[in-house]
């Protein structure tokens, strides 16, 4: 996590970073910092978002770097924070230097002081040691030393006017045009006539008056320009208070942009990997990995294929039985998760092909897949995901319809045409859990319980909960409370039931009676109406019927307004909560 930037050019530096880190901030917020060149540094750093970095505006100085950080190594405070200083270097960094403690007990050995607690520190303490007059070549040996992933960024006084860059396994994007750039992603310094290049694992580059990129060995090479939308990749707020909110109300359109996906040459060619593999794995982290659940009940419901769903982290450390002819489908909305990055290298070493389901084209997974599909949610701002959710289940759902009809079950894609105006009408009675707001407030613990389809709405809706309003909060399936959880529950704890299923409802209003005589407050949401008026209920939302098979579609976005609304009580950020990032480059 933690993004970075730089600028060199002929514009005061300061207030550019300063903008360009402000755009990073959803890489984590713990502290921030920039560092302007000259015969010294002009350093400035913060604990907490960028805003408190006002006072670096003023800085003078045509070349810089900057860091908003997400902590790994080190407590978020002043002293962690970036940029690092040693000697004629300062550098920023996102990553983790996996070996840094030995690499610091050799500093320390040769008398060198560390001013910080964090793994980052010790890549400027290398580079000063190996630096005879050659920044690239400084810069080579010390990445040679280096264990884990990093983006950097260095500084360094002996060339007042140059950024020096590599990367290995955490994003870094050149732009040039406006001065030259640096920067985690793409959107922090997208603008109408800037180049934007990606630097590889394994890259150098130095930026000065132009852009010059070097290969593993030190050798100059050239780059293929990056083709993106600048305009696109700034999304604005427009007059809503959180993007979060803004994002729920895009879903409608952001459904309607399954043709898209079908209409691309690499679908017919994931068809026909589909209906060859004998069977599916997807892997995931977060609410990736929920979409991916919800994608195993569609295509085991719809085509009989089995499809078994890991945790990332989990499949890339475990030993999966995955084999040459099988598909595995990986699922990031950001494309730059670590451990989905890693399972899905797994996979492809272990001979099955990749496909990868991202709402970020251009981004690392895309780059080392077989197969790329974009969700096509755009740009996703709050850290909460949201849009990309029902965007990430509409292209699963189109392909387990697609693979339905492979075997011969047709009629499934046309009833995803439905779901964009059934979203609309969602969206708008799901403002419906505003009148549920108080009965959560100070909750011990909320549970949210379902069946089939319903658990998944259900995890999603309670991850929601958990990360923006910090209540302590679990995804239950419906039939498995009375083994343990049940326990939990007292007078006054919210329960959420999510009932689409009209086999599964008596089961699940089983458990609605159970936890209701235990002194539950029981909310439901629910496509089907003759459950709503059930007298267990404090609170009811109706959605619109939908069947149950993709319902999760539809039934989480009450569950979203919900967490969005009690976090907005509880007086947190719903677009910023504490400890998180929203894209979590490191394991
Ligand atoms: C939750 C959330 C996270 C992400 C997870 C994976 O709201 O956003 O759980 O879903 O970190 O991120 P991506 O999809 O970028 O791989």
């Amino acid at each position: 996590m933690c993004g970075i930037v730089g600028y060199v050019g002929k514009r005061q530096a300061a207030p550019l970073l300063l903008g360009a880190l402000k755009k990073l901030e959803y890489r984590g917020y713990d502290s921030a910092g920039i560092a302007l060149s000259g015969k010294t540094f002009a350093v400035k750093k913060c604990t907490g978002a960028v805003k408190n970095l006002r006072d670096a505006a003023f800085l003078e100085g045509t070349c810089g770097i900057g860091h908003t950080r997400w902590a790994t190594h080190g407590a978020p405070s002043e002293r962690n924070a970036h940029p690092h200083v040693c000697g004629r270097f300062a550098v920023v960094h996102n990553g983790i230097i996996e070996n840094y403690k030995a690499l610091r007990a050799e500093c320390e050995a040769r008398g060198e002081r560390f001013a910080s607690d964090t793994d980052s520190e010790v890549v400027a303490h290398l580079l000063e040691f190996y630096f005879r007059g050659d920044l690239i070549g400084a810069l080579r040996q010390a990445c040679a030393r280096l264990m884990g992933s990093y983006a950097l960024a260095v500084l360094c006084t002996e060339f007042p006017q140059t950024i020096a860059l590599a990367r290995s396994k955490s994003p870094l994007v050149v732009g040039v045009g406006g001065g030259v750039w640096c920067a985690s992603d793409v959107p922090a310094i997208a603008a109408k006539n800037r180049t934007v290049y990606v630097l590889a694992d394994g890259e150098f580059a130095l930026l000065g008056e132009q852009a010059t990129f070097f290969g593993r060995e030190g050798n100059v090479i050239s780059k293929q320009p990056l083709e993106y939308d600048a305009a696109g990749s700034i999304p604005a707020r427009r007059g809503y208070r959180h993007f979060m909110r803004k994002e729920i109300d895009e879903i409608p359109a952001v459904l309607e942009n399954r043709p898209h996906a079908v209409g691309l040459p690499t679908y017919a060619e994931v068809r026909r990997a589909l209906a060859a593999a004998p069977h599916i794995s997807v892997v995931a982290c977060g609410t990736a990995y929920h979409a991916g659940l919800a994608a195993k009940y569609a295509f085991e419901a719809l085509s009989r294929v089995r499809c078994e769903v890991t945790v990332a982290s989990e499949y890339r450390y475990g030993d999966p039985i995955v084999e040459a002819g099988d598909l595995v489908i990986a699922v990031s909305q950001s494309g730059e998760t670590a451990d989905t990055i890693a399972a899905a290298q797994l996979a492809k070493e272990r001979g099955a092909a990749v496909l990868a389901v991202v709402n970020v084209p251009g981004s690392t997974l895309a780059g080392i897949a077989d197969f790329v599909l974009p969700v096509s949610a755009g740009r996703e701002i709050a850290v909460a995901a949201t849009k990309s959710f029902n965007a990430q289940l509409m292209l699963l759902y189109t392909l387990a319809a697609t693979l339905a009809e492979a075997k011969g079950r047709r009629g499934y894609g046309d009833l995803l045409k439905d779901f964009p105006a059934l979203a609309r009408k969602t969206v708008s009675v799901g403002e419906g859990v505003r009148a549920w707001v108080a009965y959560f407030m100070s909750a011990a613990s909320v549970y949210f319980i379902g069946r089939g389809a319903d658990y998944v709405a259900a995890l999603e809706g309670s991850l929601k909960l958990k990360e923006i309003t910090y209540l302590p909060s679990e995804g239950y399936p419906a039939g498995e409370l009375k083994h343990g959880t049940l326990a939990l529950v007292e007078e006054g704890t919210p329960v959420v039931a999510v009932l689409t299923s009209e086999k599964l409802a008596e089961k699940t209003m089983n458990a609605v009676h159970e936890v209701y005589a235990r002194g539950a407050r029981v909310f439901l949401i629910t496509s089907l109406e003759a459950y709503a008026d059930a007298a267990e209920l404090t609170g009811a939302v109706v959605i619109p019927p939908c069947g149950d098979v993709f319902s999760p579609m539809l039934s989480v976005i009450p569950l979203q307004l919900l967490a969005y609304y009690v976090a907005l009580a509880r007086g947190n950020d719903p677009d910023k909560p504490r400890n998180l990032a929203k894209s979590v480059t490191v394991e």
